[in-house]
């Protein structure tokens, strides 16, 4: 079941120009505020366990000159949308971003403000590893405007670490926030994970607890996807010892009534937020969106990518950009946007993709929004009591099926399907 970070889902993406690309974004006007999504794809090392494209390297000139490429994007792109809104959203991921070090985030950081007309109160974020933030690089970040953060934590067990190919002690990752914190980077995420090889309740519980007890904003508890048919280092993790998927839900509800406990809210399918965290005070208001990026406060009609692999968002519809390193370096080293996927919507995937995206957010419909044919694939879900009719809408009541509440509304469910993880 797609995770509906996009309608359509990425894999019915096909081949598109750079010069439709130009096109959608021409058509862009002012009063469309923009959000920049900036993919950097490099680790120290690759977790066994990893699904995001990334790859690992520690060359300086191979880092130096994917930066010089960013630089180069960035003002390719704002040359493309002179007409543009302001920028009210920066995303830094990976990947792990901080890999350009000190000074190439620096760089990129005050590349982007010269090329984009930022709004007053812009969020800017950031994905880090703990392991390998220094003080120079926390530096950095504050010095750039950077104020939200998100760390990679998983589980907290040695054990587990083990099995998944990510030694990280508690204790590093305290330290990584409490020094961005002393450097005024406050808002904090930590993402755990459940359905591990070898996890059990006691550790999920134990790690949720943990992230609690750091006091951090959000916290997001992702299920496993085990795809070693896709990402290749993950063969080295022994399936056999993955939990199954009764387990698997026992575990995702273990670290909610964890989480919850400690005054966190839950939000959406996997995500937790302080009461008055944006993303909590969002969820409340119904302004919560969902993007490639997983749920997000911001509420900006345009979303650009900037590097390889990342994927923009306009009225018009999807850009991805090259995927691969070397493809992207050379188109845009060549002065041109390296977008060659993409996907056009039509009024009828706006419709659709609205109410995925309502659903995947606010967990309910109102009533007469629900098109005519998605009622006989609610039917099972009703007859089910996962979902719920009240007078005015529906209703999904078991968290756990929200994926497949928001399926009923996809007309391309079927359709050039690929194989699917079992991540809840
Ligand atoms: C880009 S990383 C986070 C930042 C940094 N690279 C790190 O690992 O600390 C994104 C997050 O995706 C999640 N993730 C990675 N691979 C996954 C998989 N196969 N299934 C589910 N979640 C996964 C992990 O929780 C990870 O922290
Ligand atoms: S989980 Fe983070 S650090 Fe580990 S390989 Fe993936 S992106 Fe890199």
């Amino acid at each position: 079941m797609p995770r509906y970070t996009s309608y359509p889902t990425a894999p019915h993406f096909t081949a598109m120009g750079e010069g439709d690309y130009r096109e959608w974004l021409a058509a862009l006007t002012p009063d469309q505020a923009v959000s920049l999504y900036v993919h950097i794809p490099f680790c120290r090392a690759l977790c066994w366990y990893c699904g995001c494209h990334t790859a690992v390297t520690r060359r300086p000139e191979r880092l130096a000159r994917y930066t010089a490429a960013l630089l180069a994007e960035a003002a390719l792109l704002s040359a493309a949308v002179p007409q543009a809104g302001p920028v009210t959203a920066l995303h830094l991921g990976g990947g792990t971003p901080s890999a350009i070090g000190a000074e190439g985030l620096s760089q990129l950081l005050a590349a982007l403000e010269k090329e984009f007309r930022f709004a007053p109160g812009a969020e800017r974020a950031i994905e880090l590893d703990p392991r390998v933030l220094t003080p120079a690089i926390a530096e950095a970040l504050a010095q750039g405007g950077i104020t939200r953060a998100s760390l990679g934590v998983q589980d907290i067990d040695p054990g587990v670490q083990a099995r998944i190919g990510r030694p990280q002690p508690g204790e590093q990752v305290a330290q990584a926030v409490a020094l961005l914190r002393r450097v005024g980077i406050g808002a904090i995420n930590l993402d755990l994970m459940y359905g591990l090889p070898g996890q059990g309740i006691a550790e999920v519980e134990a790690s949720a607890r943990f992230a609690a007890s750091l006091g951090v904003e959000r916290v997001a508890v992702f299920g496993y996807a085990h795809v070693p048919w896709m990402k290749p280092a993950q063969q080295a993790i022994d399936a056999t010892l993955l939990p199954g998927p009764a387990a698997r839900l026992d575990q995702a509800e273990a670290a909610a009534a964890v989480l919850e406990a400690a005054g966190y809210l839950r939000i959406g399918l996997d995500h937790f937020a302080r009461p008055g965290d944006p993303m909590a005070l969002a969820a409340a208001g119904g302004t919560l969106r969902r993007n490639f990026q997983g749920y997000a406060t911001d509420t900006a009609p345009v979303l650009l990518g900037l590097g390889a692999s990342s994927i923009g968002q306009l009225p018009a519809g999807f850009a991805q950009n090259i995927a691969e390193e070397r493809g992207w370096l050379a188109a845009v080293e060549a002065g041109q946007l390296a977008v060659r996927r993409g996907r056009a919507v039509s009024a009828d995937d706006i419709r659709r993709g609205g109410l995925i995206e309502r659903i995947m957010c606010d967990l309910s419909l109102p009533r007469d929004a629900i098109p005519g044919d998605a009622w006989p694939r609610l039917a099972p879900l009703l007859a089910d009591g996962v979902v719920a009719l009240t007078p005015d809408r529906l209703v999904v009541r078991e968290r756990r099926f929200l994926r497949h509440a928001a399926a009923a509304f996809d007309a391309y469910l079927g359709t050039g399907a690929g194989r699917h993880s079992q991540a809840a």
